[in-house]
């Protein structure tokens, strides 16, 4: 994993910060220094009953709160899909006293990239903590496509494996197209096969499956109740796997959205106008508290390692937003680590058990 120059975002070059007083249903309103309330969403049942009061901690200090300075509410990520995670444990365990079937999820990974390793080590301890069954298959760098392809099919025809995941990124030698568009639709967990991100974008379609990070995303936005219609909504990014669906998905939930990519040009003014950020671009600290516009939520999708001395790894993760400046300024934000990312393998097994409960018609 390449380290990226710490970008240094502790000098402060944020907006000066408003009160807010903004008014509509569900969602946030800043008044002075310490009211944040975060609504909750009475229609929707899986809000969280107790919405954490956890604040960015860099920034929050009893000497702040009696200034005009205001402190974002925390998006705990990691709380949030510990709530899935045993929602998804008692799910299975009442599926396997119903009908004695629990789900499966087959991995497949090509080659000995430490991190994807590390990844696939993760998703089978996570498999293993809710009840799903997961196999796993190890193939060298130098494989080929067929011998790929082969055990693609076979737990393509397994009745016992109701989702398969391919460890990304493939070895260069092989066409990850080609490969993705073996797995069946039907066991399509990561969401990534053509059908699938076609059926998202299509209105009055559903797709089977959703890609995980990008519907970890939106489920943090349900769980704390913030409400997404009528929002402008900027995505920083656009990958297929991440940026992209995320747009595809704040849009099928009636927000307007604009992408920024690496070409587009004004792009702190674009994204100051969004109430909702969702930012994956892989830069370090890119998003600057001037960018943002007072009360926004930020959902921070990037994992960038960070050049740290003081910790003893030498480096440290941040996130595409300058923390603690958007701290100050947001109304709401996922840290990082232990924002999105947690929700990412959560998704994974919301997605096959979703897939074993379809094909086992189990209700
Ligand atoms: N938390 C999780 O579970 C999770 C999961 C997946 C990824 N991630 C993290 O999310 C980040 C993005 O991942 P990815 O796979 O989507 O990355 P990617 O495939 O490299 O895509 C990055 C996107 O950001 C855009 N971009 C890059 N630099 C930019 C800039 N300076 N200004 C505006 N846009 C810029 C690129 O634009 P172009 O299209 O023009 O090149 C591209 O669309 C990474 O940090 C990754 O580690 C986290």
């Amino acid at each position: 994993m390449a380290l990226t120059m710490f970008s240094d975002c502790s000098s402060s070059t944020t907006a000066r910060l408003l009160p807010l007083n903004r008014t509509g249903s569900g969602f946030l309103h800043l008044r002075g220094s310490s009211a944040t309330l975060l609504h909750l969403n009475p229609r929707n049942p899986r809000s969280l009953g107790v919405i954490s009061t956890q604040r960015c901690q860099s920034s929050y200090s009893p000497t702040v709160a009696m200034t005009t300075e205001t402190s974002a509410k925390v998006i705990d990520g990691k709380a949030v899909a510990k709530q899935i995670r045993d929602e998804i444990t008692s799910e299975i365990s009442r599926m396997r006293d119903a009908i004695g079937k629990v789900p499966g999820l087959a991995v497949i990974l090509v080659g000995d990239r430490k991190d994807s390793a590390t990844y696939v080590r993760n998703k089978k301890k996570a498999c293993e903590a809710v009840g799903i069954t997961s196999y796993e298959v190890r193939l060298p760098e130098d494989s080929t496509e067929q011998e790929l392809l082969k055990y693609i099919a076979e737990f393509n025809a397994n009745p016992s494996v109701h989702g398969i995941l391919i460890q990304l990124p493939l070895p260069r030698h092989m066409d990850e197209e080609n490969i993705l568009n073996a797995v069946r639709i039907e066991k399509d967990v990561d969401g990534f096969h053509p059908l699938n991100i076609g059926r998202l974008a299509m209105r009055g379609r559903e797709p089977l499956f959703v890609p995980c990070t990008p519907k970890g995303c939106i489920e943090l936005l349900h769980r704390y109740g913030i409400s997404i219609k009528g929002k402008r909504a900027v995505v920083i990014g656009r990958s297929n796997i991440v940026g992209m669906p995320a747009a595809l998905l704040l849009q099928r939930e009636d927000a307007t959205i604009s992408i920024i990519h690496s070409s587009t040009e004004n792009r702190e003014e674009i994204t100051r106008q969004a109430d909702i950020i969702i930012s994956a671009a892989g830069q370090a600290n890119m998003v600057r508290g001037s960018w943002i516009k007072p009360g926004a939520v930020i959902i921070d999708v990037g994992i960038n390692p960070v050049d740290d001395p003081n910790s003893p790894r030498g480096y440290r993760l941040v996130g595409d937003v300058c923390y603690d400046e958007a701290c100050k300024i947001a109304s709401a934000i996922t840290p990082v680590p232990g924002g999105v990312g947690p929700m990412t393998i959560a998704m994974l097994l919301s997605n096959t058990l979703s897939s074993a409960k379809r094909a086992l018609n189990f209700e």
